[in-house]
């Protein structure tokens, strides 16, 4: 595996750019004569080696924000607007052949649920090498090589690397679904829920597996997850999505210090302990809206406990404040010239 300090950036990159910045993302299906509205305006910044979580409900948008990115959208889903730049070069608007330079390459992915979707009656070792053969155009041989490196990479020994799935438990399963989506030497690595699905202390040595491939590969982490306590534990910053809009974006000390949109407060506040209680985003009263007629104005409007007038008919701008979380809440003043506000991180009358 290639150091950081040793790793090229693709030609036409812009080593002063962020890593990932994503600006205004839209991604609709099609459901028959319907149109699901399932990320609208989504924008978030990834640095080189940071740890990005994000959370929400099911369905809040997170798969489908994270599958924008890399082209990898079932048939019926399309991009609609937005700016996907990786170290400054758009990647949003590509072809299918555009992208595949850099999807595996310097975005990867583990899917939600992917482990589950192995092929019980080939060898762990052959579905790793599949798509190594095709992606980085070796040979088999070689293919099988790298598949036993990225495998003792992730801590599966190269005497198991001939087993079937179902000889493996579910965490070394995972493990490898994480050598997968090694292959090309990522600079940034999405897992989609990596842990759900596995019992605590497994989850907690695929956390620990992913936090040594940031420090040793130099990787950058999105971690989709709807367990916040893995974000407090694992993340440099936590974005917070509902019914496909971000309400909260900020680091994670910060937000989880002092939650300002009343989404993201339900969802800590009902969590007495957060090592405890684990199941909170099932116990805030209501159901996100149906995304294919979701309500005019903020989404969380009909769930809010400190809902407005304004709330239901007017999308709720973002503000940031001073410690640079960003929050999609009528609360808090805009400013009336258009320039961005920028409220003090300990405002009266704002913490609640
Ligand atoms: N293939 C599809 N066709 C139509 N609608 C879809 C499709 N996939 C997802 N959706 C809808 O898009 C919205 C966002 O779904 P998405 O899978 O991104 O949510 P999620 O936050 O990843 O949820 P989960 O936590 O359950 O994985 C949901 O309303 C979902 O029903
Ligand atoms: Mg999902």
């Amino acid at each position: 595996m290639t150091a950081p300090a040793d790793r090229q950036l693709p030609k036409q990159a812009d080593p002063s750019a962020p890593l990932l910045e994503v600006q205004g993302l839209r991604t609709q299906f099609r459901l028959g004569s319907e149109v699901v509205h399932a990320v609208d305006g989504v924008s978030f910044r990834l640095e080189r080696g940071e740890s990005l979580g994000i959370a929400g409900e099911s369905g809040c948008g997170k798969t489908t924000t994270a599958l924008s990115l890399v082209g990898l959208l079932p048939a019926n889903a399309r991009v609609l607007e937005g700016s996907v730049r990786l170290y400054g070069i758009e990647l949003a608007g590509r072809s299918e052949i555009g992208l595949r330079r850099y999807r595996w390459r310097e975005i990867a992915i583990v899917f939600q649920g992917a482990m589950n979707a192995l092929n019980p009656v080939r060898r762990i070792r052959d579905q790793i090498a599949e798509p190594i053969v095709q992606r980085l155009q070796v040979d088999e041989g070689a293919a099988r090589r790298k598949a036993g490196d990225l495998l003792e990479l992730v801590g599966i020994p190269r005497a198991r690397d001939r087993a079937y799935p179902h000889e493996l438990s579910g965490g070394m399963r995972q493990r490898a679904m994480i050598a997968m989506a090694l292959a090309c030497d990522p600079a940034i690595l999405i897992g989609d829920e990596p842990t759900t699905a596995l019992d605590v202390m497994i989850q907690a040595q695929i956390l620990e597996l992913l936090e040594r491939l940031r420090s040793q590969l130099g990787l950058s982490l999105i971690l989709i997850t709807h367990d916040l306590a893995v974000i407090a534990e694992t993340c440099d910053r936590v974005m917070v999505m509902y019914a496909g809009r971000v309400a909260e974006e900020g680091r994670v000390a910060d937000v989880f210090a002092r939650p300002r949109h009343p989404y993201t407060q339900r969802l800590l506040g009902s969590i007495p302990n957060l090592r405890v209680d684990r199941r909170a985003l099932d116990i805030i009263p209501g159901s996100p809206p149906d995304l294919r007629d979701p309500p005019p104005g903020c989404r969380f409007a009909p769930r809010c406990p400190v809902v407005m007038e304004i709330c239901r008919t007017e999308i709720p701008p973002e503000v940031r404040f001073a410690d640079g979380v960003r929050v999609a809440c009528h609360q808090y003043p805009e400013s009336s010239d258009g320039r961005p506000v920028i409220l003090p991180t300990k405002e009266p009358g704002t913490s609640r």
